[in-house]
């Protein structure tokens, strides 16, 4: 069965792609969530040895991460959907927390290291979720610390990915816009993506061999006013 670790498992897109993902035999998800507890809230029929504690805010020295990756071996994908801050509290994330939100990049990069080293023959694939926030290309580029995050996980993306290659693997940013829950928008509301649909792109992407390599991938509503807006290439 194909190993895939799906961090920010209790919530919207991580919970989203965890239960597309065992709803499929082929596939054996290992969930993380900051309380391991609340993510056997919302999965209570899987097993313990399938559920992690992983909060990206406190020090996750290497020694630790490389240990519970290693044990996953052979890893085949990592889905990374924990977030310094939500889309939905950019606004109010307070610019005196640079310091947890290096934390969590740190933490991050040592987890992309160590999922590498877990990857089996075959290789494997690291799926970061990015945000137009950080998009020099679109209006919202760089919005505050949520911007400089995910700006700085795209970074991260470029500066492993040959590293990763040496491992047979690959690194994939998606520059995600906004989304919501199917039933959430209102009618004729095309401003953000059905949840459903942003699913379906990150399964596939796990899905695809891990030897072909896709460094990023835009997934945002067509805006005709942003679209006037960009940049020339
Ligand atoms: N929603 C959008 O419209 C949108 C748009 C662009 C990009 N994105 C990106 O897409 C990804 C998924 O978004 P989402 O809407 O599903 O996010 P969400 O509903 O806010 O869920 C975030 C997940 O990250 C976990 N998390 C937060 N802080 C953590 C920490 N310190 N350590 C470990 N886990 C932590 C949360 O766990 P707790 O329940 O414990 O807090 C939760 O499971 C994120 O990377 C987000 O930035 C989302």
């Amino acid at each position: 069965m194909t190993r895939v670790l799906v961090t920010g498992a209790n919530r919207t897109l991580g919970r989203a792609v965890a239960e597309r993902l065992i709803q499929d035999p082929s596939y054996h998800p290992i969930l993380s969530g900051r309380d391991p507890a609340r993510v056997h809230a919302v999965f209570p029929g899987l097993d313990s040895a399938s559920i992690e504690g992983l909060d990206f805010s406190k020090a996750l020295p290497t020694p630790v991460l490389k240990g519970l990756v290693c044990r996953l071996k052979p890893l085949a994908a990592v889905v990374h959907c924990a977030s310094y801050y939500g889309p939905g509290s950019l606004l109010i994330a307070p610019e005196t927390d640079l310091e947890s939100c290096l934390t969590f990049l740190g933490n991050t990069l040592r987890l992309v290291r160590s999922a590498a080293e877990a990857f089996g023959e075959e290789g494997g694939r690291i799926i970061l979720m990015g945000s137009v926030a950080a998009d020099p290309r679109t209006l919202t580029g760089r919005h505050g610390l949520y911007g400089f995050f995910k700006g700085s996980l795209r970074e991260m993306c470029r500066h492993v990915a040959k590293e990763i290659a040496r491992r047979q693997g690959t690194i994939t940013y998606v520059n995600l816009g906004s989304f919501q829950a199917e039933g959430e928008a209102g009618p004729g509301d095309r401003s953000r993506l059905p949840l459903g649909e942003v699913t379906s792109l990150v399964c596939n992407l796990v899905a695809l061999p891990p030897r072909m390599r896709v460094d990023e991938v835009d997934c945002f509503p067509l805006d005709p006013f942003r679209e006037a807006h960009l940049a020339d290439p």
